[in-house]
């Protein structure tokens, strides 16, 4: 195998999905070809990011499959069908079960907006985070990319990076900040790690 093929999963905005295309485009994520992008909401903006790079979608929708076995089993279909190797959960805001985690050890990642063990686990996700951190007080946080298992936000940590809080911070000027200084740099940098690991594998 000469590259892993990486599928996307998002919910939203889809900015860490950009940061991927763009470090392939750019030779940086170079191990791995991101070969699909699945979404769980169907106006994700992150399916037009994907479209636009040409990369395959899909729309899988937890209420049109009636349970969460049934919406993750429809993943796995898609998952199966294009021989994908690396799951990355980019802006992916549904938790996954046991049954799922478990069927891919060591390849699922999860890019989460904080430096792992704070501020993470079930009810911390996207902006709610940062309003945490900022609640608490804290003068650093960051971001984590970490495999995913059973635990919610607690696989093994692959990559952090720390950001400095300002006095003036909203959770909105921090979350781009992580954003910008961190995420978009460990996700492609942790998905190109994991990609080279894979192929030497093989
Ligand atoms: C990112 O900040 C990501 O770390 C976070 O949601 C945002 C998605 O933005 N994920 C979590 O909070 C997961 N627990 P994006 O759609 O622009 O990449």
């Amino acid at each position: 195998m000469s590259t892993a093929n990486i599928a996307v999963l998002v919910s939203g905005g889809g900015t860490n999905l950009q940061a991927l295309i763009d470090a392939q485009a750019k030779g940086d994520l170079r191990s791995g070809r991101i070969t699909l992008v699945i979404a769980n909401k169907s106006d994700a903006y992150a399916l037009q990011r994907a479209e636009r790079a040409g990369i395959s979608t899909a729309v899988v929708l937890k209420k049109e499959c009636g349970s969460q076995q049934a919406f993750e089993q429809a993943i796995v279909d898609l998952l199966e069908k294009n021989n994908i190797d690396l799951i990355v959960l980019a802006g992916f805001m549904s938790i996954l079960s046991e049954d799922f985690t478990r069927r891919y050890p060591k390849r699922i990642l999860n890019v989460h907006p904080s430096l792992i063990p704070s501020f993470c686990g079930k009810g911390f996700y996207g902006l709610r985070v940062h309003e945490a951190a900022l609640e608490y007080g804290v003068k650093v946080t960051g971001a984590t990319v970490h495999f995913v298992n059973e635990v919610p936000d607690g696989g093994e940590i692959i990559l952090q990076k720390a950001v400095a809080i300002r006095e003036n911070d909203t959770p909105e000027t921090l979350q781009k900040r992580v954003m910008r200084l961190a995420e978009w740099k460990i996700l492609p940098a942790a998905t190109e790690l994991v990609c080279s690991n894979i192929i030497e594998r093989k």
